[in-house]
């Protein structure tokens, strides 16, 4: 808790812009940043919203993250020399990187009518988004999630055409599980971008593809509707290869 409010400076940008009129509480802290309930500001014309505020690089922890960033280039050279260096300028810039990517991701899935929070605004360790949940609190990770056996099929097959209009908008989630999902009766929403690669660019692409659907299938096996994610990702990638997903 301690260590979460010492975060909260992230937040000060949002509130001095008139985006947050106040923090209300942590809602979770995962392993790379931490979820905050907030009250929109005014200029939001919103109840409440969400920031996501990135942990400072040490506590962090983006395993072998040079598989997630191949294809990435930064033109600034400083700026390179910095990320290269581990300086602290390096250190907040590779942060800034993360955020700034997740939200380009999450902005662009949503404009294309993918079911994935609205972002609103973000800071170089920060990105205020939409809540998804209702007044009674947060929406559930769908591996925590009560679902009714006939729901199970429908969930699946939700997700599986998801991940397909992401690759339709050549975005491999790259961290895509039941706990990155946040189930609502009847609607999910999928979380956590910042990982995201672009299959054009990335050669790891495929197989982050592959361990995705397998995270999921695995999920929906233990209810009863597992899948093969192995020829279903050999499946859309050819689709994707193609154009025809
Ligand atoms: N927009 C949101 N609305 C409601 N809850 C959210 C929202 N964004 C995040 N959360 C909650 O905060 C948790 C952590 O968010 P997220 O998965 O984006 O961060 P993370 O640090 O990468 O998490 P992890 O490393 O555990 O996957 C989510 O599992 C979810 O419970
Ligand atoms: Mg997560």
């Amino acid at each position: 808790m301690v260590e979460s409010l010492a975060e909260i400076p992230a937040i000060e940008p949002f509130l001095e812009q008139g985006y947050v009129a106040e923090v209300i509480n942590p809602l979770k802290s995962g392993k790379e940043a931490s979820a905050y309930l907030c009250r929109a500001g005014r200029r939001l014309g919103r109840a409440l919203v969400v920031a996501k505020v990135y942990h400072d690089r040490e506590r962090r922890n983006f395993a072998n993250a040079a598989q997630y960033t191949e294809g990435r280039v930064i033109l600034n050279g400083q700026a390179r020399r910095a990320v290269a260096k581990k300086t602290e300028m390096g250190r907040t810039i590779e942060t800034a990187f993360w955020v700034d990517h997740e939200f380009e991701v999450l902005s662009n899935l949503h404009y294309t009518g993918c079911d994935v929070p609205e972002v609103f605004v973000c800071t170089e360790q920060a990105i205020l988004m939409e809540y998804i949940g209702g007044e009674e609190g947060p929406a559930p990770q769908l591996q925590h999630a009560p679902i009714a056996p006939d729901e199970v099929p429908v969930l699946r097959d939700r997700l599986l055409g998801d991940i397909e209009q992401y690759l339709a908008n050549d975005v491999v989630h790259g961290d895509l599980s039941a706990f990155n999902v946040l189930y609502r009766p009847g609607r999910l929403t999928v979380i956590d971008f910042p990982q995201a690669v672009d299959p054009r660019f990335n050669a790891h692409a495929r197989r982050l593809l592959t361990r995705d659907l397998s995270n999921l299938a695995k999920y929906f096996a233990r209810h009863g509707h597992g899948f093969d994610a192995e020829e279903h990702a050999a499946g859309l990638w050819e689709r994707w290869r193609h154009g025809s997903v």
